[in-house]
């Protein structure tokens, strides 16, 4: 059993274990900051994109789906900003050659002065940091760690370079001849694919303001400092949905998308006390309001999802860009004026959530330890993964109690019969209770043993994985009382 201190580690050794991630490459000792999704792990966040799509495009008559390349224009990112902004303050340590984001850099010594007692210390620390940061005072900021004598974890000395932005866009060629080809990024956000097919959608889907565009998809950056495994990964993914609304109405939508998104991530098993926001005190250069919502992650509170108020930057800079007016006009009347609304560039709300990082929120969540006495005193014990059973990436194990006596075959009619509805697993190797401890330990919701009774009563038992209880139901009736909790 693992401790308070080791169960994220614990959780990082369970996920390699039982197919949810592996490091990528593991075989040459893997690539730092990039992970593989294995059989469940993938099917898990299928399971959870799929929710968040449903929710914006399905649930919402005005939000519709994109899928935007990967690749894209050079100049889209000269347009967005990245070119020129997309960048962290960093800090070399000059003994060890070790880098770090100043932030991070200077969170850490807060958190420790705030586990030595030192509170105060640690808040005025955090308030200096923020306000450096807002103003862009690099030197302020290396002033600061040296004041503190903030020291690195490596060379344990604090001789430290100056601040220097570095810019977190991979780049690469694209076209055959050296000569002729063009650096082109990997992008880092999904949102300027929305952005640069404003008109296409508007047009085609005949969209009226206020409407959304939603997409999902990777995005890359190349994090100097990644680690916490899936939190903060170099390749990963977004869900991202931008929000065009009349100029002046940004800061109503504002907050309607933060409360929603809220309670989208409640119903996806967080716990309210386990989220709050967190309003940024440094801009992006975008924005002129943002928040994220965090969550209390078993390394502490973070950044899980960002409600930006993106007034109309970027629409604006891609029409300068492009020479293409980007427009839309609204035919409503302003009662103010009596008159339509007419032409203008929309002001845009975004909600951007991290698939990789809402899928480590539902793992950490889910990983449980339980230890009990059984009733002849012995000690038993068990992982389970308590997954919500409408995104565990298998609702259903069909176990015959034996390898024969017709039992399988009985196991594999129930199996065609469910797994047309949902993902089912099938399974005769080993006694039912090592089965039915891998089923706990993967997140299988419900566990349907077929055994002689079976031949003669059609009854199955049934399993349930987080009270551990049994009942006998018709083997009929099994396919609907799985979709009744699926649903
Ligand atoms: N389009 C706005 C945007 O990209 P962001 O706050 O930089 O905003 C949005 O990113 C979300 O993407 C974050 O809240 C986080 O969940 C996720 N994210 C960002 N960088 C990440 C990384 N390196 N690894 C994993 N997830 C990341």
């Amino acid at each position: 059993m693992a401790n308070e201190t080791n169960i994220f580690a614990a959780l990082i050794a369970h996920c390699k274990e039982y197919g949810y991630i592996f490091q990528s490459s593991e075989i040459y000792d893997g690539l730092a900051a990039v992970y593989d999704y294995g059989q469940n792990g993938a099917q898990l966040k299928k399971n959870i994109r799929d929710e968040w799509w449903k929710s914006m495009t399905q649930l919402n008559d005005n939000i519709v789906g994109i899928d935007a390349a990967i690749f894209m224009h050079p100049t889209t990112w000269k347009a967005s900003g990245h070119v020129d902004n997309f960048s962290d303050p960093m800090i070399d340590n000059k003994d060890s050659n070790k880098r770090y984001r100043v932030d991070h850099l200077i969170e850490g010594f807060a958190e420790e002065q705030k586990a030595m007692g030192n509170e105060q210390l640690a808040n005025d620390t955090i308030t200096a940091m923020d306000a450096l940061l807002a103003a862009n005072d690099y030197a302020g900021l290396k002033k600061l760690i040296e004041d503190n004598k903030i020291k690195c974890a490596l060379s344990k000395t604090c001789n430290w370079t100056e601040v220097r932005e570095f810019n977190l866009m991979f780049s690469t060629q694209i076209g055959s001849v050296a000569e002729e080809s063009e650096t082109i990024y990997l992008r880092p956000e999904t949102a300027q694919g929305i952005f640069v097919n404003f008109l296409n959608v508007q047009k085609t889907g005949r969209m009226k303001i206020p409407f959304g565009i939603a997409q999902t998809g990777k995005a890359f950056r190349n994090e100097i400092v990644a680690r916490q495994f899936i939190f903060r990964m170099r390749e990963f993914e977004q869900m991202e949905m931008q929000f065009f609304v009349r100029p002046g109405s940004q800061m109503q939508w504002y907050e309607y998308w933060k409360t929603e998104r809220k309670k989208w991530l409640e119903s996806m098993g967080l716990p309210a006390g386990k989220l709050r926001y967190h309003n940024h005190v440094k801009l992006a250069h975008y924005a002129d309001a943002a928040l994220d919502i965090e969550f209390e992650f078993p390394f502490g509170w973070k950044e899980l999802e960002g409600i930006h108020s993106r007034t109309d930057f970027d629409l604006k800079q891609h029409q300068e860009h492009s020479k293409k007016k980007i427009q839309y006009f609204d035919n409503d009347i302003d009662e103010s004026t009596g008159k339509a609304y007419g032409n203008y560039t929309p002001f845009v709300v975004e909600t951007s959530v991290g698939l990789d990082r809402l899928f480590l929120t539902i793992m950490s969540l889910a990983y449980v330890e339980e230890k009990w006495t059984k009733e002849d005193g012995t000690e038993d014990s068990r992982v389970v993964l308590k997954i919500p059973t409408k995104i565990a990436p298998t609702k259903l194990a069909i176990l015959p109690l034996l390898k024969k006596d017709g039992l399988p075959e009985i196991a594999k009619e129930l199996m065609d019969e469910c797994k047309q509805s949902f993902h089912c697993f099938y399974e005769e190797k080993d006694a039912i209770g090592k089965r039915y401890r891998r089923m706990d330990a993967i997140g299988t919701p419900f566990c349907v043993t077929i055994d002689h009774q079976t031949k003669e009563d059609s009854t199955v038992t049934i399993r349930y994985r987080d009270t551990m209880t049994q009942e006998r139901v018709k083997m009929s009736e099994v396919k609907g009382l799985v979709l009744g909790k699926i649903g």
